[in-house]
């Protein structure tokens, strides 16, 4: 099975309170991009990198792939204004021989070699996997502060990434988001609209999304932890 990889790394770092694009943010030392790209370094199933950086940053990517260690072939594009349009940009170039990508967003430096295996492995007998967790907490629907119901959460999921796709399946459901107009934060979405079967893989509360500032803490804190620290 032929696979290519997407990292999407073009999106900004405002809401983390800095001028440089989030996948540029340091983090141990590192940039967040280099935890993407180090887990892509390590897995034998991977053919190529396709890697959305913010315009004009194609050089520092560069830099990052490098140090990562990435010995497998590797594109950089410019992404696009909203993560949707940076999928499709990535998609466009991946290898028409590659008949499964993997997606991951830049700003979750703590998805583990492990959870692309288990997704690449899952997407061998549906049309897309994606790594998720089931959610521990009682959800309450509300009209603004006023609790209107309760959400039974045993069936429900966060999802997060990594997630695998058959490709031509993808190129369909982002083809058909441009024709129908919708948008969505989410790939797997795309493709449910579009019929495809999905399965959820467990994943780990740790392979959260850096979104604020504590977040970049945690993270730090859980990279030190790791490594010993
Ligand atoms: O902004 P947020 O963190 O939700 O974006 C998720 C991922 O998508 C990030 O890794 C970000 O770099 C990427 N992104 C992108 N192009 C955009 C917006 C976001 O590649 N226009």
């Amino acid at each position: 099975m032929r696979v290519s990889a997407i990292i999407v790394a073009a999106g900004s770092g405002m809401r983390l309170g800095l001028d440089a694009p989030k996948a540029f943010v340091p983090l141990g030392g590192r940039s967040l991009l280099y935890y993407s790209l180090r887990a892509m370094a390590v897995l034998d199933a991977i053919g190529e990198v396709v890697v959305t950086v913010p315009a004009g940053m194609e050089q520092r990517a560069r830099a990052e792939v490098e140090r990562a260690g990435l010995e497998i072939p590797f594109k950089l594009v410019a992404g696009g204004t909203e993560r949707q349009d940076s999928v499709r940009i990535a998609l466009a170039i991946t290898s028409a021989e590659s008949e499964v990508v993997v997606i991951h967003d830049a700003a979750r430096p703590l998805a583990t070699p492990a959870m692309f295996a288990a997704c690449l492995d899952a997407v061998r007998r549906v049309d897309g996997a994606i790594a998720a967790i089931a959610v521990a907490d009682t959800l309450k629907r509300t009209d603004g502060r006023m609790i209107t119901g309760t959400v039974a959460r045993a069936e429900l999921w966060q999802a997060q990434t990594p997630q695998a796709f058959r490709r031509v399946m993808l190129i369909e459901a982002h083809d058909r988001a441009m024709r129908e107009r919708w948008t969505t934060t989410d790939d797997a979405e795309l493709v449910e609209r579009c019929g495809g079967h999905l399965e959820v893989v467990e994943s780990s509360a740790t392979n959260f999304k850096i979104t604020t500032p504590a977040d970049l803490e945690i993270a730090e804190a859980l990279m030190a932890r790791n490594s010993g620290h």
